[in-house]
């Protein structure tokens, strides 16, 4: 196929992507909001008699809604029981296109970071397939061992062995895809939680009802363990999501331990939700939140890499030379390199118009975050970096 409608396909998968993922964490969102706020039902009142345990009233778009939440289950169950699982495959099943698309297949440039290991585009592939399987194995036996029944405990550890999967990816992979792949790991266990635990529980539970028998509680409780471990994954991976326009987390030399911060803060702001809905504002959580968030600010911030002098003049023919060979393979109308079919970006650099306007973003890429060329696939050089950091500097004149 022409690799411009794969980028169309690409752009139609990301968009179901990002309305699936709103339905799920949405209804996610809502049901913890909904299970936190429910109040018990007036003793002898109607509610209380059919064994309700909590119920409240909302007013949303126009009408008046009153739900309710069995103590363990209505006497009979009715025929039709609304099943909330197709958000969690969907924003799943789009994410893996999303994710073949947009970098196993361009694993070369996409994944590969000569800097950080030196490896093929199949390794890179290998690695992040692998990550995938062995993150949900690893979980699900930790959630199913002794160590299942210590909530606590096993946030901790499950939490340790994120930050050591992240450590492990980016010191194979590019820091932008050790991100996206540490986020699709966290991603396919919350849609293996759904598929392989709360779901088939459920029916579980609904087949016995149905049959006139009790339901197994240890399916209602497995469920709802995944369930909260769903919760407070939701913001983490979120940010794993959205890190691609952040390159000064990803790029950072401990970039494993920026993502931990960032996922550790945001653990601790869901955790302060999910108590509020109870009525309880614990601000020490967002406070130790914000902290964090604020340390991982100062961390990130571009610190100048020191450069090697210049040796000769420094000029704009020289600046045009370096570029057209560093960057325009990529940075031009039909690029050359393998797997960019587009100007990356929207950014030209072919023409010296197109190098005179681009002048102070381009310093910001090549000398500030460093960024560019990406995963240095053109092998620019320090001096080359101080070349243009001069140019730029002397006031980017183009002559
Ligand atoms: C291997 C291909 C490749 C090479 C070589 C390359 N780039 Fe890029 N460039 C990209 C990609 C991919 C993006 C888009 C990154 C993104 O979407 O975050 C990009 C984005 C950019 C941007 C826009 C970033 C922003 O957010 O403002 C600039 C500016 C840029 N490159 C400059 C350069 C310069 C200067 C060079 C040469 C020193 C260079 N690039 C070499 C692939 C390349």
């Amino acid at each position: 196929m022409d690799s411009s409608w794969l980028d169309f396909l690409g752009l139609l998968v990301r968009w179901l992507h990002v309305i699936a993922g709103i339905a799920w964490i949405g209804s996610s969102f809502y049901f913890i909001w909904l299970d936190r706020s429910l109040e018990p039902p007036t003793p002898d009142s109607d509610a209380a008699r059919k064994g309700v345990g909590g119920e409240l009233w909302a007013v949303h778009g126009g009408g008046f809604y009153n739900p309710q939440k069995y103590l363990v289950a209505p006497a009979a169950l009715p025929e039709k029981l609304h099943w909330f699982k197709w958000e969690a495959y969907t924003t799943w099943l789009s994410g893996s296109a999303l994710l073949i698309l947009v970098y196993w297949l361009k694993a070369g440039t996409m994944m590969v970071d000569q800097n950080v290991a030196v490896i093929s585009a199949g390794q890179a592939v290998a690695i992040g397939a692998g990550g995938l399987v062995l993150s949900w194995i690893v979980y699900d036996l930790l959630c199913r061992s002794p160590l299942g029944r210590n909530d606590a405990a096993l946030g901790v550890v499950v939490f340790g062995l994120l930050v050591l999967l992240a450590w492990g990816l980016t010191h194979w992979l590019g820091g932008r895809a050790a991100y996206i792949e540490t986020g699709a790991c966290i991603g396919t266990i919350m849609a293996a939680n759904v598929f392989f635990v709360i779901i088939p529980g459920q029916k579980r539970m609904v087949a016995a009802m149905r049959a006139g028998r009790a339901p197994n509680p240890l399916d209602g409780a497995r469920g709802k363990q995944r369930s909260v471990h769903n919760n407070y994954f939701t913001l983490p991976v979120v940010f794993t999501m959205i890190s691609n326009h952040y390159s000064a987390t990803y790029s950072h030399p401990y970039n494993w331990a920026v993502l931990a911060l960032i996922g550790a803060a945001a653990v601790l702001i869901r955790h302060f939700f999910n108590l509020r809905h109870k009525g309880i504002y614990a601000w020490q959580y967002p406070a130790a939140g914000a902290v964090l968030l604020g340390f991982t600010g100062w961390w990130t911030m571009p610190h100048p890499v020191p450069l090697p002098p210049v040796h000769g003049e420094v000029n704009f023919a020289r600046v045009r030379g370096i570029i057209g060979q560093r960057c325009v393979t990529c940075h031009s109308p039909a690029p050359t390199f393998a797997g960019i079919t587009a100007p990356p970006a929207g950014v030209l650099l072919h023409t010296p118009e197109n190098i005179l306007n681009n002048s102070q973003r381009l310093y910001q890429q090549v000398v500030v975050t460093r960024i560019m060329p990406l995963g240095n696939a053109t092998q620019i050089t320090e001096e080359e970096r101080a070349v243009i950091a001069a140019w730029i500097k002397a006031g980017a004149k183009p002559d």
